[in-house]
């Protein structure tokens, strides 16, 4: 395995590229799965998580190649409607697959995903939703097997919480279902909207796009389409995080500043000036010295409200704020496992149940150590953590980051950071 060695110390100076999104990616893939033809998919990451979703897509008898960043699809041939337990441990958006499989072919046997470092994470809101048009499922040996005789029949679903997957995978049902379908309590993530314009293009009919009410009118059949994905704004708001934490001034390009309220606001908050332009952000620092950077609370919620998917590298800048802030944590339970590798760095962190107390030690307050990551986004944390601390940082099994950070040495290299991979 690789370890990801960083010199800190060093601020972070210039400008990245931003990459499709990585949560837009894995749900248009899934969405090929419901028109026969050559679907052309345009700004795809080729990250580990995208790798994985197309191996099962080929298992499922659909061909692609990829030119650059362009995915050509082709889902004519579908021979299977399984998605094995093997591929679906390694990344549990393969569920993904499952809506789209039973409303092309009337079946779909899906392996349960398990659960992952944050958390159990259920699907039981999309059985549930499947189960309202029609569908039979059964859970039995750790598959969901489900099955519809005929179409699926238009009904209204009420998610009890606002699942984004969940919310894709009654999309993706639902449009090719018998009648009208609503959704209640949806997911507004603008990765949903992303998939809606892409249902949209294939013929679909679904009023709602940007709201948590979706209403989706079923059509007899839907065309290939041509799409691209959105920008990653959680890789966005990562290097942002990253810059600020090393007291730098950068600009994130081909990003959409309007995926990313809740962050850009905190980061005013705790002081650094952040100028939003049509397809970039740029951060810095004021002039006034000392430079010192305010305590502000943060706590996750659901689009518009502050991504859980950013909490980590927040609380990572946070360890180097002059005062003490909450960072709670509404949507998985068991999101703190960078807590334990931040305190190794000197981090001056409390759990007190879905809540952490940060007491800020100041921007010199994290040294260089070895630490594990555990999951994508608690991984890039502790890339932060070591980007700002005194001395070097050793990070062990990286393949967490590269689930979902494309390119991250190349680009951290190109901001002025000194890191490289060694074999462990
Ligand atoms: C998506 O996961 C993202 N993954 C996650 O990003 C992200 O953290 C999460 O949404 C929240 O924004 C993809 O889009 C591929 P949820 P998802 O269903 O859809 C509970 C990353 O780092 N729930 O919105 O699985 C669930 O346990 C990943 O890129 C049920 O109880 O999340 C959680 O507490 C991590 N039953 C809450 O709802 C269900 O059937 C929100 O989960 C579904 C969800």
């Amino acid at each position: 395995m690789e370890k990801l060695i960083v010199e800190g110390g060093i601020p972070l100076r210039g400008s990245v590229r931003i990459s499709g999104a990585k949560n837009a990616a894995l749900p248009l893939i899934a969405a090929t799965l419901l028109a026969p033809g050559r679907h052309r998919l345009g700004n795809v990451p080729n990250l580990r998580d995208t790798r994985t979703f197309l191996k099962l897509m080929e298992n499922l008898g659909v061909r692609h190649e990829r030119e650059g960043d362009v995915l050509t699809i082709d889902s004519t041939d579908l021979r299977s409607a399984e998605a094995p337990y093997d591929l679906v441990k390694t990344m549990r958006a393969s569920v993904l697959v499952l809506g789209p499989l039973l409303t092309r072919m009337g079946k779909a046997k899906v392996s349960m995903p398990g659960g992952c470092a944050i958390g159990a994470r259920p699907i039981n809101f999309h059985i549930t939703g499947l189960e309202k048009l029609g569908a039979t499922c059964r859970l039995e040996h750790g598959y969901v097997d489900a099955e519809i005789d005929g179409r699926l029949q238009g009904d209204t679903v009420y998610f009890d919480i606002p699942t984004v997957t969940g919310t894709e995978n009654l999309l993706m049902a639902a449009v090719l279902a018998e009648g009208t379908t609503i959704l209640k309590n949806a997911a507004r993530e603008p990765e949903i909207a992303n998939l809606i314009d892409m249902l949209t293009g294939m013929g679909a009919r679904i009023e709602g796009r940007n709201t948590d009410r979706l209403t989706i009118h079923g059509v007899d059949e839907l065309r290939p389409a041509d799409c691209d994905i959105i920008p990653d704004r959680i890789e966005a708001g990562t290097y942002l995080i990253a810059i600020a934490a090393t007291g730098g001034e950068g600009t994130v390009t081909h990003c959409n500043p309007a995926h990313l309220p809740s962050l850009l606001e905190k980061l005013r908050l705790a002081g650094l000036i952040v100028d939003e332009g049509d397809s970039t952000i740029s951060i810095r620092w004021p002039q006034a010295k000392p430079r010192t950077l305010k305590s502000v609370d943060i706590k996750t919620m659901p689009f518009p409200g502050y991504p859980t998917d950013l909490q980590a590298q927040f609380m990572a800048l946070m360890a180097l704020s002059t005062d003490v802030c909450v960072i709670t944590e509404t949507i998985f339970e068991n999101r703190f496992m960078h807590v334990a590798e931040l305190q190794r760095m000197g981090a001056d962190i409390r759990i007190d149940g879905h809540s952490c107390v940060i007491n800020g030690r100041g921007l010199q307050g994290l040294s260089g150590a070895q630490v594990m990551a555990t999951d994508l986004r608690a991984s890039s944390s502790l890339v932060i953590g070591g980007l700002a601390a005194s001395g070097r940082t050793e990070i062990s099994r990286i393949y967490h980051l590269e689930r979902g950070y494309e390119n991250l040495v190349e680009k951290l290299t190109g901001l002025g950071a000194r890191v490289w991979k060694e074999q462990e």
